[in-house]
């Protein structure tokens, strides 16, 4: 779908979005159409239980005295509760609404919002940003679909006074949604299309943005010491890779340093030789939710120029039992030089996050680390779908994730660390062991990766129970959800560039 900004006017076709404020207060907009209408509006909401709440929706059909075919009165709510946020919902609700209306094109109408928190230009380019979000859809494998069950709306018009600034304010949210849309559809790819090899040929392809991309391959990997990780990869017959993708955006003064992006990129969870059970294994495709989050950022970083320098780079694997898998019991030499006791060879993400959060840190020496994994089912059974988790060895980096988290729509809640749980994971062998019984499950595995970051400030988010949601809401459609994406942009906008 076209998002287009233009000046106001009456359009000559389509629908016609207006908006009635919270106590069914008419906007300019809507009050011209009530005249041009003869009180077609008025009648319509006195006819209903509209009241102009946020998201409410009343259509008009066939309205006479103007040209358009259809007027869709929004609900705004009251002016000072509308921000960014909210736009993005309103947006959102209207691609919900008229997408498959048979309409194909809108134009929306937003004016007498003056006094609220953000001004009308903020409204304007966050409402399509909400709309494009809404209108994603991954239909590649869908063959037989009729043209009436395919979206029909093509374009919306957002109408503005300073279409220009609205336009320009637009363009790095557009790179973002790049950003949502390629994570969602690397979540979606099902797992004999996307393995580690065609995946790292994703993430190369950000070198077209001036994405500086680097592919270690299995025998590399070796002579690293990455044993935790090729542990995990020698049940499967396709080879690992870990792919490095540096976006130099800024290398001067206080972001000299570079921060580090990582993430799980299992490209099917069997469980290994500790097999899951048949029920729900599909799910298991989108295992590397954190590998699609970190390329994702990658693509909206380069895309909107941002002045960082940051690092991405993710452990691309598939773990599958075989006469070649790892077997419990096995133990296993780190890149770090720590062995790890493998119990459960299901536990896999953090062995394959252990190396390479050892390696970005050897090497690039990052001010923080942040990674991300779909890593424990514990962590959906704490938080359920509605936050991720968040564990952190610094209150600040910490504070900063909450806050960019509540900004976007993609909530953290923060869990603890401690010497407690660090205990449960103590094997009689070896140095570690990769599961510390089913109490705390996502506290004990987020304890294993703290054995890689060292003193660097460094954030683990479990994304398990977000990657993948079941239920639409109005700016994220069902299934890959893209989660990380716009949190990390935004962290990085609002603590990374200068
Ligand atoms: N990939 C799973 C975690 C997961 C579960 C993600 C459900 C999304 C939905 C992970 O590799 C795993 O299997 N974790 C085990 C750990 C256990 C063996 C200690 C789990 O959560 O059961
Ligand atoms: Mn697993
Ligand atoms: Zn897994």
């Amino acid at each position: 779908m076209k998002i287009t900004f233009s000046q106001p006017s009456l359009p000559g076709k389509g629908t016609i979005v207006a908006g009635i404020l919270e106590g069914k207060k008419l906007t300019p907009t809507a009050r011209d159409l009530d005249e041009r209408t003869s009180g077609a509006i008025s009648k319509a909401i006195s006819a209903s239980r509209f009241t102009g709440k946020a998201n409410e929706l009343l259509d008009v059909m066939a309205p006479a005295g103007i040209e358009a075919e259809r007027i869709l009165l929004l609900g705004l709510g009251s002016p000072d509760k509308l921000d960014a946020a909210s736009a993005e919902t309103l947006g959102g609700t209207i691609f919900g609404h008229l997408g498959g209306s048979g309409q194909k094109v809108a134009a929306v109408a937003i004016d007498g919002i003056e006094g609220g928190v953000v001004d009308a230009v903020t409204v304007a380019a966050h409402l399509g940003f909400g709309a494009e979000l809404a209108a994603y859809r991954f239909d590649k494998y869908r063959t037989s679909e009729k043209a009436d069950q395919k979206p029909s709306l093509a374009e919306l018009q957002v109408m503005v006074d300073d279409a220009a600034k609205a336009r320009r304010t637009f363009g790095p949210l557009q790179k973002v949604a790049d950003g949502v849309r390629l994570a969602r559809d690397l979540v979606w790819e099902p797992a004999n299309v996307l393995y580690p090899e065609t995946l790292a040929e994703q993430a190369r392809q950000l070198a077209d943005l001036g994405v500086e991309v680097q592919v270690l391959e299995e025998e590399r990997l070796r002579e690293l010491g990455m044993g935790a990780l090729l542990g995990v990869a020698q049940g499967s017959t396709r080879p690992p890779y870990v792919v490095v993708m540096h976006w130099r955006g800024s290398e001067r003064g206080a972001n000299k340093q570079p921060v580090a992006f990582v993430g799980k990129g299992v490209t099917f969870d069997t469980g290994g030789i500790s097999l899951k059970p048949a029920g729900g294994m599909e799910d298991m495709k989108w295992d590397m939710g954190g590998a699609a989050a970190v390329i994702g950022l990658m693509k909206a970083l380069a895309g909107r120029k941002a002045k960082v320098n940051a690092v991405g780079i993710v452990g691309l694997v598939e773990n599958m039992p075989s006469g070649t898998a790892q077997r419990p019991g096995d133990v296993v030499r780190s890149m770090s030089g720590q062995t790890i006791e493998v119990i459960n060879t299901d536990a896999e993400g953090r062995l394959v996050l252990a190396d390479v959060i050892w390696y970005v840190r050897d090497r690039f020496k990052p001010r923080a680390i942040i990674d991300l994994a779909t890593l424990t089912g514990a962590i959906i059974i704490s938080l359920g779908h509605h936050n991720a988790g968040l564990f952190s060895n610094d209150d600040a980096l910490a504070d900063r994730l909450l806050a960019s988290g509540k900004a976007v729509g993609e909530t953290l809640w923060r869990m603890p660390l401690g010497e407690e749980y660090a205990k449960q994971i103590k094997s009689d062998i070896a140095d570690i062991k990769n599961v510390g019984g089913r109490e705390g499950g996502s506290v004990t595995a987020a304890e294993f990766l703290k054995k890689f970051v060292g003193d660097t400030p460094w954030a683990h988010l479990d994304i398990a129970g977000v990657t993948w949601s079941s239920k639409a809401k109005p700016t994220v459609p069902k299934g890959g959800t893209g989660f990380g994406v716009r949190l990390l942009d935004r962290y990085v906008a609002d603590a990374c560039e200068s």
